[in-house]
């Protein structure tokens, strides 16, 4: 075991995006580079945590001394995070994709010749933090999950909180004008039952290293 205040904590996080199939070769994606899930595994790692980091197809490279799941859809991804649990804490930093290709095709789709437009039809994908929140057995501790907002943050990440019934949620501006998505700073307010807590801008490592310590707070309690 680790040294550390978290010494001895289990903690799940979800992270990066997820990849829907199509068909073999191909799939719908997201942009989500996997950057603040990592950094905050990192953090609580640092902290002495033993962390299960589960993570759709994402760029950003994985964190150190923790132990990796790698999924590619959002069903492997709920399937994943079931397997892991229980757990004292759940972050869900996931950038789930809302919705699946209804039935992927086994084999490559291919022009027919004629000009005739493949169709795809939608399924609704599980909501994994909304799942995990709603255990009637098992639930972990403290379950965060995120909300990236354009416009009417606080109302708007208030009533996920309430909807999806998670503990925390870590609600952002995504508008482009704050040149958050994608940029390496990030400023969060941070939502429970004590309400709203708006933190000052600052590195996307910096959010990540204090959301570990108030996670560490919050399970010490
Ligand atoms: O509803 P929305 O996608 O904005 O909620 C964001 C939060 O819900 C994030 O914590 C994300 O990881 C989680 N989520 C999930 N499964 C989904 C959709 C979102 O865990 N299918």
């Amino acid at each position: 075991l680790r040294d550390g205040p978290l010494k001895g904590k289990r903690i799940l996080i979800t992270s990066g995006p997820t990849h829907e199939p199509i068909d073999p070769v191909r799939y719908i994606a997201n942009r989500s580079s996997g950057a603040q899930g990592t950094a905050i595994a990192n953090a609580l790692a640092a902290l002495g945590a033993d962390v299960v980091f589960v993570t759709g197809p994402a760029d950003a490279a994985r964190p150190r001394g923790v132990e990796i799941v790698e999924v590619q859809s959002a069903r492997e991804m709920l399937e994943a995070v079931e397997t892991a649990l229980p757990a004292d804490a759940a972050v869900f930093a996931a950038a789930v994709a809302d919705w699946r290709v209804a039935s992927a095709s086994d084999s490559k789709i291919k022009k027919d010749g004629m000009g005739k437009l493949p169709v795809l039809e939608f399924a609704e994908n599980p909501d994994i933090l909304a799942t995990v929140s709603q255990m009637k057995a098992g639930r972990p501790g403290l379950v965060v999950g995120f909300a990236a907002e354009t416009d009417d943050v606080v109302a708007h990440a208030t009533a996920k909180r309430e909807r999806k019934q998670c503990d925390w949620i870590v609600a952002n501006d995504v508008s482009p004008e704050t040149g958050i998505m994608g940029g390496s700073e990030n400023q969060v307010v941070v939502i429970s039952d004590q309400g709203a807590e708006a933190w000052p801008r600052m590195g996307k490592d910096q959010v990540a290293k204090r959301l570990a310590a108030e996670i560490s707070t919050a399970l010490q309690e």
